[in-house]
């Protein structure tokens, strides 16, 4: 009975702490008292960003680069118990990351502050907690009162998930595992486990580490034990071998994990267990011909994505992040770098399994600021800490392959500074002492072969944002370097948006210089077709093709691949969200998304993306272009030959310059004269009926998972109407909530929290989030003057 006792008070215990807290938006003397009365505060539970819910306005101090949504102090306080039988364990509260400036209290007495956003932090709560009948409270306030603080939407709050972690005093340590594999081959590969154990008691403890590696169907494939003393209050790190026989290789193809599982034994007693993903994979960063996996060369094919998920905020949802990440993955892509902060660790997890190749990126300044209020203020004091977390927490993920120190910090830009490489010297050497495994960038945009930061001897890929023009000088330049393209393009479009010509290409100076080049439309709205840049980038055609054409770029990551809340460049208010993405903030493709898809893809999934829409008005003189992986395309309007077009490179779209007849615009696309695909577009009727068209009809009751249903116009023949923006309004009943509406309009200020969207040339998503309860909810849409349309969707 004693024994069984020890046991279960031995065994580690992880509780999501995310329900039941109280949220107060503004500052309140005394909030962390636990006696404070708190109940009328409004009750929630986390992930929870409260910029999300304000109003947009001009007079945010975030400006229309933060998104021109309300920052501020918030508090949160939550209640909870323990049970008696806890007195024996040590307790931890983990934060994956609060927006900004955290402090912690636990019944009244502090436990620390984190000034940044986005790193992960805990906080042991042992010495003060309460157990049996007497309440415990947490009490967190979060600041993100000074602003300007970033350059994109941040945020506030604790965004994303909180744990409450119970443990013996013996056990494994924070993030306490390091996994590597020094030699993969095809017969077997090494694995090496360092394992840091922390002994909390007052008396040293002999131990035995026991750690088990299972593959993924849940087989012990290796195991090893080794006996060590962990002197009081204290760790010790111990270091583990053994070999996995014949290993499944982690790759794009089969994103292949095995899970080490470390038991600490104390005597008979299991004080602790503690497991690890991991993956078996090599690879290689060549000066002259890029990026190898397993053996293997790939290009990699990368976007570059802020953390904010459209109209949910920056609060996490793994289904939110799944959906982008499926998005990104149907346009070719590969790879993703977290521009440019430390992601949430459920990213990371979705990249391990999905099969992406992820940048983690630390920081978009240093020492010297690029917002008033931004981290250069907490440097000096909190950069060692944060970036070594970053590389602790994250470097046992098999998607992780490159470490990025920085973006486009401002002491690049002196070349005579001699801040750049002391601080990119001591930066790579913090990186390099916890993980030697990966290579470390930085995204520099001084394309200047002075650039400080190359020379600095910290980087082992130089990455270079923008500057296409002077790609093909790099390997003379800096002869047997390896090479990334850490960010590119910026191109500009809204979707569903059709100028004529299209073949008239307009560089925005706008904002930055108010009088030069082209003005964008007044409408906020900026074409589709590929032709429209700022000035520092390119077309996607541009970058793309000569990205494609270097065997020494190992990879790109484009700017971006979904558009995110704040920097609407070349526009300031009202606008307030990006046009920088492939995707709009809605998760709906504009047509240069196709233009990857058509490079992306292998000729044996033959793809044809044909654009515009067909309404349009007699007399209009229409340019259509047409993305394919075939050769070349002809095309008929009406049944009559409008000509055959054959790709110039294996980088361009074609184009035919047609006067409009309403009808059937068809292409046809060969390769050596056959047939691979086709394409159609209908000119639509008069709008009739609403439609509505889940991504998912089935998710789970587990209160998170998510349906996005795309909400369109038809006409009486079912024919989606291309140019419809009827304002239209949802209801729902049954165990769901409607938790965002948008429809990619950088312009627009209904609140994403609102019941109604207007559709925005053509299209609309209402997001749906389930209940905890099973059932079926019926979600009605109704507006316009059109017959409503009805989804049911299933929560199981
Ligand atoms: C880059 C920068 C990004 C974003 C982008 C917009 O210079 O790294 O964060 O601002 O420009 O074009």
């Amino acid at each position: 009975m004693l024994a069984l006792l020890l046991v279960l008070l031995a065994q580690r215990e992880t509780q999501s702490f995310d329900r039941n807290w109280r949220f107060h938006l503004g500052d309140v003397a005394g909030a962390q008292q636990p006696a404070f009365a708190d109940s009328g505060w409004r009750k929630l539970d986390l992930p929870h960003d409260w910029s999300i819910e304000g109003p947009f306005s001009e007079q945010h101090p975030a400006g229309v680069a933060g998104g021109a949504l309300p920052g501020g102090i918030g508090w949160y306080r939550k209640t909870f118990s323990l049970p008696a039988g806890d007195t024996a364990k040590v307790v931890f509260v983990e934060f994956d990351g609060v927006y900004r400036n955290s402090e912690v209290w636990i019944n009244g007495r502090y436990l620390g502050k984190r000034p940044y956003g986005y790193s992960s932090f805990r906080y042991e709560l042992t010495p003060h907690l309460r157990y049996g009948k007497r309440l415990n409270v947490i009490a967190v306030r979060v600041d993100n009162s000074q602003q300007p603080n970033s350059r994109w939407y941040s945020g506030s709050g604790i965004y994303r998930h909180v744990r409450l972690i119970k443990a013996g005093s013996i056990h494994v340590d924070h993030w306490g595992t390091y996994v590597t594999t020094p030699a993969v081959v095809a017969e077997s590969s090494q694995v090496t486990i360092r394992t840091t154990v922390r002994n909390e008691g007052r008396a040293a403890r002999p131990i035995a580490l026991q750690t088990t590696v299972y593959d993924s169907a849940g087989k012990a494939v290796g195991a090893v034990s080794a006996e060590a003393t962990v002197p009081a209050d204290s760790v010790v790190e111990i270091a583990q071998q053994l070999t996995i026989p014949r290993p499944v290789l982690w790759s794009l193809e089969r994103p292949y994990r095995y899970h080490a599982v470390s038991r600490v034994m104390c005597g008979n007693t299991r004080c602790d267990t503690y497991g690890t993903p991991f993956g078996v994979r090599s690879f290689a960063f060549r000066a002259d011909s890029g990026f190898y996996l397993n053996g293997k060369p790939v290009k990699i094919r990368g976007v570059c994505l802020h953390h904010d998920l459209g109209a949910l905020g920056a609060a996490v949802n793994t289904r939110a992040m799944e959906r982008q990440l499926e998005i990104m993955r149907a346009m070719g892509a590969n790879a993703l770098r977290t521009s440019h902060n430390p992601p949430a660790p459920e990213l990371l997890d979705l990249t391990d399994r999905l099969g992406f190749i992820v940048m983690d990126e630390a920081f978009d300044m240093w020492k010297k600021e690029k917002t008033k209020y931004d981290y250069h203020l907490d440097w000096d004091a909190w950069h060692v800490r944060d970036l070594s977390d970053m590389v602790r927490r994250d470097r046992n993920h098999p998607s992780v392959f490159i470490w990025s120190i920085g973006n486009e910090v401002m002491e690049q830009w002196q070349d005579g500074d001699s801040t750049a490489a002391p601080i990119a010297r001591e930066l790579a050497g913090i990186v390099r002492a916890l993980d030697p495994t990966r290579p470390i960038t930085l995204g520099a945009n001084n394309g200047s072969p002075a650039n400080p930061v190359f020379h600095a001897g910290a980087l082992d890929l130089l990455g270079h944002n923008y500057h296409h023009g002077v790609w093909k000088d790099f390997p003379a330049q800096y002869p047997g370097a390896k090479f990334i393209i850490t960010e590119a393009m910026s191109a500009l479009n809204s979707r569903g948006v059709y100028d004529q010509p299209s073949d008239s290409v307009a560089v925005y100076y706008t904002p930055y210089e108010k009088d030069r080049g082209p003005q964008p439309p007044k409408n906020g709205r900026i074409a589709s077709y590929d032709s429209r840049h700022a000035f520092w980038g390119s077309l996607h055609e541009e970058s793309l093709r000569l990205f494609e054409q270097y065997p020494f770029l190992s990879g790109m990551f484009i700017w971006q691949g979904i558009d995110y809340l704040g920097e609407p460049t070349p526009y300031e208010w009202p606008a307030r969200s990006s046009y920088f993405g492939v995707v709009d903030l809605a998760g709906f493709p504009k047509d240069p998304f196709y233009l990857y898809q058509s490079v992306w893809t292998p000729p044996e999934r033959p793809m044809l993306h044909l654009f515009p829409h067909w309404n349009w008005a007699a007399g209009d003189t229409i340019d259509v272009w047409a993305y394919t992986n075939a050769e070349q395309v002809e095309l008929y309007l009406n049944g009559a030959f409008q000509g055959v077009r054959r790709k110039e490179s294996k980088v361009s779209h074609v184009m035919w310059r047609v006067a409009f007849q309403p009808g059937t615009l068809r292409a046809v696309a060969r390769t050596s004269g056959l047939e691979t695909t086709s394409a159609v577009v209908r000119t639509a009727g008069a709008p009739a009926r609403i439609a509505l068209a889940p991504d998912r009809a089935r998710i789970r009751a587990d209160g998170e998972d998510l349906s996005f249903v795309t909400v369109t116009v038809r006409d009486r023949r079912g024919r989606s109407v291309p140019t419809a923006e009827p304002l239209i309004r949802f209801r729902i009943s049954g165990g769901a909530r409607i938790v965002g509406v948008d429809n990619g309009d950088q312009f627009s200020h209904t609140s994403f929290q609102a019941k109604q969207v207007r559709l925005f040339n053509g299209k609309a998503v209402v997001i749906v989030r389930a209940g905890r309860s099973p059932g079926t909810v019926t979600l009605t849409a109704e507006g316009g003057g059109l017959a409503p349309a009805t989804a049911r969707i299933a929560i199981k």
